[in-house]
């Protein structure tokens, strides 16, 4: 069985080589770009770390798309920005491919066009994986990777043959399952990226210094997901909880908790001694930092087309996507001050 990974970076990097160390009658074939592909070409190998260690795998590499040709499935694991220009050029080459798609945005309609729905698997994973140098990617948070149809099709053995597949790599914590309603669960992440992103306009840690931080929760945090409930409710949209870690339930109840006077010392405390040693870093953070484009218009600009076209408006949410495009434009690399930031979201709560 053939393998492609189209875009293989941290994640596309991770799956495929651990598919390829833990199967021998698979072929898989990365498709990258940059110094980062170079280097697998070179070595004829890439180095996988992890709670085992670290582990170099013979793998195939290439930077010409058409060897894609005859592949049983292609993984998907561009950043959402580069979806479009990745399956247009996929296209001619897929073949009766399975296209999985492993990614945070919402990239359904836009996949729709190019690939059949029975062909098409997307997932979203509540991995953390790092490229750590050229040719070294390393698992740094096991998790749950959940698989189902594209949005608003059925599901079929399209997902449960990716799912399959990809359970040949439970190993070291990785969890796959696939799920009827995985959108529902693609979603709930996408909240709490939405929430999570609004933290990195002010470089700001998410947790001790935003979430823990009575006037950014109150104006910034709870109306975000306010928000975002709204606009799914609108769209008929159903969330549905993510087993493990990633999950909108827990958060809104520690929202809930920090209002209460008598816990909100001692969680502070907890939460400082914990997350001021590991930071969580989104991704946007890392992007804006090395002044890259960035994944916004596929997660709070998603709710701002899913509110469109539900007939109503997120404003919030279409204001960190503009203060977003606004440090994208800045040539020092710069961010917002945290009071800068809950200014500019409260006034738009009062625009509503
Ligand atoms: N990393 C994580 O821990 C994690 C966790 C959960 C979800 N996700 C999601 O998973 C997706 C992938 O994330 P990632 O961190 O793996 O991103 P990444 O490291 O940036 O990997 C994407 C790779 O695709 C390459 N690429 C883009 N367009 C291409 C094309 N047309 N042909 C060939 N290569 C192409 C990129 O090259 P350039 O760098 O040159 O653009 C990059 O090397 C994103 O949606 C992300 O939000 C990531």
């Amino acid at each position: 069985m053939k393998v492609s990974v189209l875009g293989a970076g941290a994640i596309g990097s991770m799956f495929g080589g651990l598919l390829q160390q833990h199967s021998s009658d698979l072929e898989v074939l990365l498709v990258t770009r940059g110094e980062h592909g170079e280097t697998i070409s070179q070595r004829g190998a890439i180095d996988l770390t992890g709670p085992w260690g670290k582990q170099s795998v013979a793998i195939q590499n290439t930077q010409d798309i058409s060897a894609i040709g005859d592949s049983d499935y292609v993984f998907l694991t561009v950043k959402s920005q580069g979806t479009e220009a990745a399956i247009r050029a996929a296209q001619p080459y897929l073949g009766d491919a399975t296209i999985v798609s492993i990614q945070n945005g919402i990239n359904d309609h836009l996949l729709l066009e190019y690939v059949n729905p029975d062909h098409l698997v997307m997932g979203m994973t509540a991995t953390n994986v790092a490229l750590l140098t050229p040719g070294e990617v390393s698992l740094q948070l096991d998790g749950l990777t959940v698989l189902g149809p594209a949005a608003s099709c059925p599901m079929g053995q399209h997902v449960t043959g990716a799912t399959n597949l990809l359970k040949r790599i439970r190993t070291a914590g990785l969890k796959f399952l696939a799920h009827p309603n995985a959108l529902g669960m693609r979603y709930n992440k996408l909240t709490i990226n939405a929430l999570g992103y609004a933290s990195c306009l002010s470089a700001s840690n998410f947790i001790t210094e935003c979430l823990c931080h009575t006037t950014w929760r109150q104006v910034v945090g709870r109306p975000i997901v306010e928000e975002c409930l709204r606009v799914y409710e609108a769209a008929q949209i159903k969330l549905e909880p993510v087993p493990g870690r990633s999950n909108l339930v827990k958060l809104q109840r520690l929202m809930r908790m920090l209002e209460r006077p008598v816990l909100r010392g001692a969680i502070s405390f907890w939460a400082r001694q914990i997350y001021n040693r590991r930071p969580i870093v989104f991704s946007l953070y890392q992007d804006l930092l090395h002044g890259k484009m960035t994944e916004v218009e596929h997660i709070n600009g998603e709710v701002v087309r899913l509110a469109r076209t539900a007939g109503t408006a997120a404003p919030i949410n279409q204001e960190i996507g503009r203060m977003v495009h606004e440090l994208e434009s800045r040539p020092d690399n710069t961010f917002f001050d945290r009071q800068e930031v809950i200014n500019r979201l409260q006034a738009q709560q009062k625009v509503v």
